[in-house]
């Protein structure tokens, strides 16, 4: 058996034995250990910057269930208060950009500020790395340039995510040239950002576009497919070997381009797709799948969700996968639901 860590072996297009798992948002509030330790820390910010509390973070869940993957603890928004823009976590309201990026304030955001005011990540990194067991990935992660576009022209315009980021939207048809200028800004600061979780030690990249589902076909291919071709394109020219995950939520019909044309190793698949679209839509056979059980489900019926799951993992037999969550881990999700999952997870071997 090689030595390689199981999770890559999937995303590199192996059939691999037992197949690797990982949830997105393992961390985070559903684990009373999680809530301790942010209680510790006046703003969530802080937590993502504060080395051995984010790094702790990170581990908690795989102690606890044992996953084949951490994923960094961190948020998208670290990239925007990297540039200068100012990023607030309101309570009960989501994360709130405080300078509304405006045409004036698209040119003066600090790209060669990124490294230096998130250098506390790549220490992050390295010290989990050390603490992990050796058989457990480590996950690195940026969101995609159009998912943080959107919280950065959002700015506190009331609760993005009800508004379905409307701002974001109207400036992308009503100033195309400086919306490039700002995903320009953000593909650069990207590459910078993750080559330096590369560098520090993590195994595989996730990217999350979590807002390209709201795009047209033209949008997308302009504002999901060809940033994150850029930024796939960056990383594998240093690293050829990383696996990078591209997890463009919502992407429905346009998920066949995406997987064509992005270059990743691996395709998200959210809940709303059926497993066997988002099969069929890969570019190649060794491009693997990853998803995709309902978090709701997960969260509201446990028996329920392991009876989707057993469904899904015969589903995933004959393809290169990683199972996961199709979004990520809600909050009121019972720890016994999780569990139950992984334990199923683990017992299962392809016919
Ligand atoms: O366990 C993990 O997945 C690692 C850490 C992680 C967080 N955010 C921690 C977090 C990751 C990978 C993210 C990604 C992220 N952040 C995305 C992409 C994935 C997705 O969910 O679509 C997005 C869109 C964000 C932006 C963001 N950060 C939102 C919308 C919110 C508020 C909603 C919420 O769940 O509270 C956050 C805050 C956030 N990021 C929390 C955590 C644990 C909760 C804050 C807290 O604990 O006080």
């Amino acid at each position: 058996m090689s030595n390689e860590y199981l999770l890559v072996r999937a995303l590199k297009g192996e059939i691999t034995e037992r197949m690797p798992f990982w949830f997105m948002r393992q961390a985070g509030r559903y684990l009373p250990e999680y809530r301790a330790l942010r209680a510790s820390v006046p703003s969530f910010l802080d937590l993502c910057f504060d080395v051995d509390k984010a790094a702790e973070v990170t581990i908690q869940p795989i102690r606890r269930f044992g996953m084949d993957a951490a994923i960094l603890f961190s948020d998208i928004l670290v990239i925007p208060h990297g540039l200068g823009a100012g990023v607030r976590f309101a309570e009960g309201e989501g994360p709130i950009v405080e300078q509304t990026i405006t045409a004036e304030r698209i040119g003066q955001l600090r790209g060669g500020d990124v490294l230096s005011n998130l250098s506390p990540v790549g220490e992050v990194v390295k010290k989990v790395r050390a603490e992990l067991p050796r058989e457990t990935a480590l996950i690195g992660f940026a969101g995609s340039p159009w998912t943080v576009a959107c919280y950065m022209l959002q700015g506190d315009r009331g609760k993005a995510s009800v508004k379905e980021f409307a701002t974001a939207r109207s400036f992308a048809y009503a100033e195309p040239v400086l919306m490039q200028q700002l995903i320009d800004t953000l593909v650069e600061a990207s590459i910078a950002y993750l080559s330096m979780q590369v560098e520090a030690g993590v195994q595989a990249i996730q990217l999350f576009d979590s807002w390209s589902g709201l795009l047209t076909p033209e949008q997308f291919q302009r504002w999901s497919i060809e940033p994150t071709q850029r930024i796939v394109a960056a990383l594998k020219q240093h690293y050829p070997h990383l696996p990078i995950i591209g997890f463009a939520k919502g992407a429905g019909a346009n998920l066949p381009s995406y997987a064509a044309q992005t270059g990743v190793d691996a395709i998200g698949i959210d809940q709303h797709t059926p497993m066997a679209y988002g099969i069929a839509a890969r570019a190649h056979a060794k491009q693997a799948v990853q998803g995709n059980l309902d978090p709701l489900l997960v969260a509201s019926d446990g028996p329920g969700s392991v009876s989707a799951l057993k469904q899904l993992l015969v589903s995933l037999n004959d393809v290169p996968c990683v199972v996961n969550f199709g979004h990520g881990m809600q909050p009121q999700t019972p720890i016994a639901h999780v569990e139950a999952l992984c334990e199923t997870i683990r017992q299962y071997r392809r016919p």
